[in-house]
């Protein structure tokens, strides 16, 4: 692939090229199933919770032929002991595994680590950072579902300060040619450049009258620096702040959800919610960004 990068950090190792190749491959694993690559091992290691990212990265390698080894930071662990995530990861990279996936939480050493490896790696999620894979899984379900990215009218709702989801989306879908906004309390905007071009709407209600695609986050109450209340009715995906969300536009959410808090579960049952579809999608596109990795490797 054209100016594939060798490790996966952030959207912006990709160019409009590379996102398309992939998503396609993606689509041709959903399509005519799974091709076999070489039985190289992938180390899963999560420093952080995960049900989706997790899981969907270990059973795209099971269905690519991989053999995927998964490390998740918990009391089964040298941690217990008292070792340090860095050294941790240092003593998992001393295994040389032929591709690693890795989450944390933006641990600093961690990161350096990363930043200076000699092994392939993908991002999985990096505290704040960005989750590049989310982004890759999210356009391909907007392309299933509405054709085409450029076009599109994205907005972002909740939580997006907090949101490594929505930094890697903002930075894709403007690259493919979407208008992305922001429905945020005025606590949880975010003012980095990343974020300059997108309009900003004071709730859901407003927003969903200009949005084709209406993406909730759940309140990311593990990075926030204080238990400052905000509100937070107005963001949640739900039957009332929707009402005016067009018959053709998608409703979207990368999970976990809170049920109640930043969103109903009634939404799932509308015909414009894509959430299991993300899921979905998500084993398909995490196959083919491994799938090219591995053949490079
Ligand atoms: N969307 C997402 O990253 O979910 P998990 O935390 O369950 O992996």
């Amino acid at each position: 692939m054209l100016g594939y990068p060798r490790s996966l950090a952030s959207v912006r190792d990709l160019q409009s090229q590379n996102i398309h190749k992939i998503i396609e491959q993606a689509f041709c694993f959903k399509k005519s199933g799974f091709t076999h690559v070489r039985e190289a091992v992938v180390l899963l290691a999560f420093f952080e919770p995960s049900t989706r990212t997790r899981t969907s990265f270990e059973m795209a390698a099971h269905r690519l032929g991989m053999k995927p080894v998964a490390f998740a930071a918990d009391h089964s662990t040298s941690l217990k002991k008292g070792e340090s995530l860095h050294e941790t990861l240092a003593n998992l990279l001393a295994m040389k595994p032929d591709l690693l996936v890795c989450r944390h939480g933006g641990d600093v050493r961690v990161a350096e680590i990363l930043r200076t490896c000699e092994v392939a790696w993908v991002n999985a999620g990096d505290g704040q950072g960005e989750h590049p894979t989310q982004a890759l899984l999210d356009a391909m379900t907007i392309i299933e579902r509405l054709d085409q990215i450029e076009g599109q009218r994205i907005v972002y709702v909740g939580d997006v300060l907090h949101s490594r989801v929505a930094r890697s989306g903002v930075l894709l879908f403007e690259m493919l040619g979407a208008e992305v906004a922001v429905a945020a309390p005025v606590e949880w905007v975010p003012k980095d450049g990343a974020w300059a071009k997108c309009k900003r709407f004071a709730s859901l209600a407003e927003a969903s009258e200009w949005a084709t695609v209406c993406i909730g986050l759940r309140i990311q109450k593990e990075r926030h620096a204080d238990n400052k209340s905000v509100p937070v009715q107005d963001y949640r995906l739900d039957r009332r702040n929707l009402a005016r969300l067009s018959s053709n536009a998608l409703i979207m959410h990368p999970g976990p959800f809170v049920a109640g808090e930043d969103l109903d579960e009634e939404i799932l049952s509308d015909p414009r919610c894509a959430i299991h579809d993300q899921v979905t999608n998500g084993v398909y596109v995490r196959a083919a960004i491994m799938a090219e990795m591995v053949g490079k490797a």
